[in-house]
């Protein structure tokens, strides 16, 4: 069943296509010295001039509902997924994840451009030509942590739990190694003592890469992956 969500998208396409050719620089020039490509960040984009954005995916499945607050700021998260391996052969077993999160919100009304983005940048050191804004990783007792340092976001941060857990869909883009996509998630954040400012929710969707491979050793796995990661107020 087509999404109230999905409309919305498809209008925002059209603001969002008048604003990249009004501001955004090319992701990527060439130095013309010959060297290697030099990047431009993407101009930060006002999300009042991309109204009706929605994070993909949300409603179509009670895993990831509809948000219920205002939107913060879109990023694209890109790490590694860490497993640990007890044994040859055991199944890895999930550990944590490291990854830098750079701001997308100015190819966010664009979804299909933001996927291939996605696709793209998992194969990639780093994403090309996006701002970073920020990091996640886990807290040593195991909680999901992001924290925006840069951009509309400065400040903001969550300290979070899984909700919703859906597995990502057929297309979704594959790591390097051929890794399939880890699940798309819906995590809020968590009650006192833990500690989140300006972000009470957190979608990834859209990932790339990042699920296990079979353990062919002992000890710590990481798999490369790369998400969109949708900020709610
Ligand atoms: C262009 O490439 C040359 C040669 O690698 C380098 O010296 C120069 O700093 C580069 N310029 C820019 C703007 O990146
Ligand atoms: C995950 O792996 C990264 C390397 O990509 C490492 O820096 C980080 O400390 C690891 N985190 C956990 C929780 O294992
Ligand atoms: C891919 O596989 C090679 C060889 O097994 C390994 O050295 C490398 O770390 C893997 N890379 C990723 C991104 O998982």
């Amino acid at each position: 069943m087509p999404s109230i969500n999905r409309i919305l998208n498809g209008l925002a396409v059209t603001a969002l296509t008048l604003l990249q050719v009004a501001s955004a620089a090319p992701a990527q020039a060439h130095n013309k010295s010959g060297g290697k490509p030099t990047t431009t960040a993407v101009a930060t984009v006002a999300l009042s001039a991309a109204p009706g954005l929605v994070v993909p995916g949300a409603g179509d499945s009670t895993a990831i509902p509809l948000p219920t607050s205002s939107l913060v700021v879109v990023a694209v998260g890109r790490g590694t997924q860490n497993y640990s391996c007890s044994a040859v052969g055991a199944t890895a077993v999930a550990v944590g994840a490291m990854a830098t999160l750079f701001d997308a919100t100015a190819m966010a009304s664009n979804p299909t451009a933001l996927i291939d983005f996605v696709k793209a940048a998992v194969m990639l050191p780093a994403p090309r030509g996006l701002r970073t804004i920020g990091q996640h990783f886990f807290l040593a007792d195991g909680t999901p942590f992001f924290e925006l340092t840069a951009g509309v976001a400065k400040g903001k941060s969550a300290q979070v739990a899984k909700i919703g857990d859906l597995a990502a869909p057929t297309t979704a883009g594959k790591g390097p190694n051929g890794s399939s996509a880890v699940d798309w998630l819906f995590l809020t954040s968590k009650a006192s003592p833990y500690v989140s400012v300006g972000v009470s929710a957190v979608y990834r969707v859209e990932t790339a890469g990042g699920s296990p491979a079979t353990c062919t050793a002992v000890g710590l796995q990481t798999v490369q992956y790369a998400a969109e990661y949708w900020f709610y107020a």
